[in-house]
Formats: C-alpha cells, sequence, structure tokens
C-alpha cells in the first residue's frame, strides 16, 4: 500500500466566472467545483488511477475538514486522518472569461501540540502497512518545522520507502533526515543550495551532490523538458514528447504518485522515471488536478525518450 500524508489539507473550491476580477466590485460565480485538495490529496488520486491501493493521512478538522473527507470517499480514496480543533482550510481559484486564473490561498489555523502526538503515534501503526509513503506540501502554524525530518526517520527505521516533496524550510529540515527521493524542481534545488542555477551542468552537479549526501534518488523535474534523475544505476534524463497542454497544475504530485507506484511494483529506477514522465506528462492533458486518462499516458510512455547522461558521478 501507499501512504500520502497531507499536513495541509485544504478545500479547494474552483470558481468560474464569466466576466474579469475587478477589485471593488461584486461578482457572481457561475459554478463552484469542490475538491478535497493539498499535494498529498494530489498524489492519492493519481495512485488510485494507477490502480494501487493508497492510504490518505493528515489533519482535519471542522466541517471542511468532513466534506473533504466526503469528497475523498467519493472517489474512494482510504483515509486515516487525525481530527483537529481548528477548520480545515480553503482554497480559492477563479477561473475568469479569458481563462486566466486568480488564487487565493489560506495559510492554514492552528495545530496544537497534543494533535501533533496523536498523528505521530498514529503513523507509527500506518507505517507498517505501507510499502512506500510520500510526504508532500506545506507545514501548517503550530507544527515543528522539522516534522518531516522525524516522520523520515521513524519511516526508514522501518525499512520502508519515503518520498520527500516539499520547499523552502520544511524541505531543507526534511533532507536532512535522507529521504529515499526528493523531487524539487529547478527553483527548489536552487533555494535549498542557496545558489542561481543558470545551465544544465550547473544543475546536474546540484542534483549529483544531493544524491551524493545519501538521496538515493534526486528527481528535478523540468516542466515540459521532463526530468532528471540521479540514482546509484546513473543519471537520466526522460524527456515526455509535445503535447497540447491544458492544465499542468499536479503536474508534480503526479510525478511523485507515480514514483511512489513503480517503487512499491519494484520497476527499475530507469523505468520508473519512463513511467512517471508519462503519468505526470498525461496529467498535463487531463483539465483535473491530479488525474490523467489511462490511454492517454499509454500513448505517451511509447514516446517517452529515456537518455543516458555521462556526467562523472565520482
Ligand atoms: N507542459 C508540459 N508538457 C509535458 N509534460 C509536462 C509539462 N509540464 C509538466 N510536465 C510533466 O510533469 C512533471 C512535473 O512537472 P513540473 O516540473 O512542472 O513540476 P512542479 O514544478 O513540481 O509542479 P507542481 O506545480 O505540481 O508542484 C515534469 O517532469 C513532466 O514530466
Ligand atoms: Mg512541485
Amino acid at each position: 500500500m501507499i501512504t500520502t500524508v497531507t499536513l495541509n489539507v485544504s478545500l479547494d473550491k474552483a470558481y468560474r466566472i464569466n466576466t474579469v476580477v475587478e477589485s471593488g466590485k461584486v461578482i457572481r460565480v457561475s459554478s463552484c467545483n469542490n475538491t478535497a485538495g493539498g499535494k498529498g490529496l494530489n498524489v492519492s488520486r493519481v495512485v488510485d488511477i494507477c490502480g494501487e491501493k493508497v492510504l490518505a493521512t493528515g489533519f482535519v478538522g471542522g466541517n471542511i475538514g468532513n466534506l473533504v473527507e466526503e469528497l475523498l470517499e467519493k472517489d474512494n480514496i482510504d483515509n486515516k486522518f487525525v481530527h483537529v480543533k481548528s477548520e480545515t482550510r480553503n482554497c480559492i481559484n477563479i477561473l475568469d472569461e479569458n481563462n486566466i486564473s486568480t488564487e487565493f490561498l489560506e495559510s492554514g489555523e492552528m495545530i496544537y501540540d497534543n494533535e501533533v502526538e496523536k498523528f505521530i503515534s498514529e503513523f507509527d501503526k500506518i507505517i507498517d502497512l505501507s510499502d512506500v509513503i510520500t510526504i508532500s506540501g506545506s507545514i501548517p502554524k503550530g507544527v515543528p518545522i522539522d516534522i518531516y525530518s522525524t516522520l523520515i526517520k521513524m519511516i526508514k527505521e522501518k525499512g520502508k520507502k519515503v518520498i520527500l516533496d516539499t520547499s523552502n524550510q520544511p524541505l531543507k529540515e526534511g533532507i536532512k533526515a535522507l529521504p529515499t527521493m526528493i523531487k524539487p524542481n529547478s527553483e527548489e534545488i536552487e533555494m535549498l543550495l542557496g545558489l542561481s542555477i543558470s545551465n544544465k551542468t550547473e544543475l546536474l552537479e546540484s542534483a549529483v551532490n544531493l544524491h551524493k549526501k545519501g538521496i538515493e534518488l534526486v528527481v528535478v523535474s523540468l516542466g515540459k523538458d521532463g526530468a532528471l534523475l540521479v540514482c546509484d544505476e546513473g543519471i537520466y534524463h526522460g524527456k515526455p514528447p509535445k503535447l497540447e497542454v491544458v492544465n499542468t497544475v499536479g503536474c508534480g504530485d503526479s510525478m511523485v504518485a507515480a514514483f511512489a507506484v513503480g517503487l512499491s511494483r519494484g520497476y527499475s529506477y530507469k523505468e520508473c522515471l519512463k513511467y512517471a514522465v508519462s503519468i505526470s506528462a498525461a496529467n498535463a492533458m487531463s483539465l483535473s488536478t491530479g488525474s490523467f486518462e489511462k490511454e492517454t499516458a499509454e500513448e505517451i510512455y511509447n514516446n517517452v525518450e529515456i537518455k543516458d547522461i555521462d556526467f562523472n558521478i565520482e
């Protein structure tokens, strides 16, 4: 089973309006679509479409938290959240008549110490049931900034695999516990290493250095250019074919999900890369976030190019 950790769950509300966003105006919403949000929940949906068993965990609270659970149940995603005192946040995405999107992201309410302790003790039991665990997104207020490090240590002690996909301080702190895999984009790598990267060689060097620190798989995602993978088996570049892109939100999450699936099925790392590039690229062709058509992914898979990169790893 694959477990996804989402500490900062949200109810994602997609508003469609027949006008443009103008401050000081009353704007009527023509349709509203609610989804269970937070990056880890996108991962959950993609794992489910891939056909693997998935369990979503994290914190939810109040009526919004209950609605998130209901939405997951509708999608047949098993979940086991710790219920907290604070209400789960809303994130609003407004799509205007010109298909331009404006987002309002709440940061998430306070989580209390006893709630964090409860999560850690429940999580310990969940690890035993999981093969691969993904940890995604931001950390809500009140939760220690090094929580991901704590969780990664617990997972590794039990010999399970863990993928960390976050940014800023949570990423800096999290990698200290050496997760099995990280999937930064170029911006996140720059932030992590505190440098500005101007070409592919520098990007490769940075990824190799992170791998040398003890992260088994360093995957750097490059949007339409696919992804680089640095691992003991070698260095590879996976490139999708040119596609009709409709929505790239959740592409990173789809890539994480597909790697989790590949690792749990025992694919070689190179095979995991090919699979993950095709699933994430198929997500870019789907209107809904954290979703893809199986046939589209299969077609892309047959056209993904995997190149060995000759780069001195010593
Ligand atoms: N325009 C695109 N065309 C084809 N594939 C894409 C495109 N954008 C993203 N992908 C696929 O999705 C993967 C992850 O995308 P990206 O590098 O944008 O991740 P990210 O920045 O982490 O995104 P997220 O916003 O989901 O966190 C890429 O490695 C690629 O395989
Ligand atoms: Mg990302």
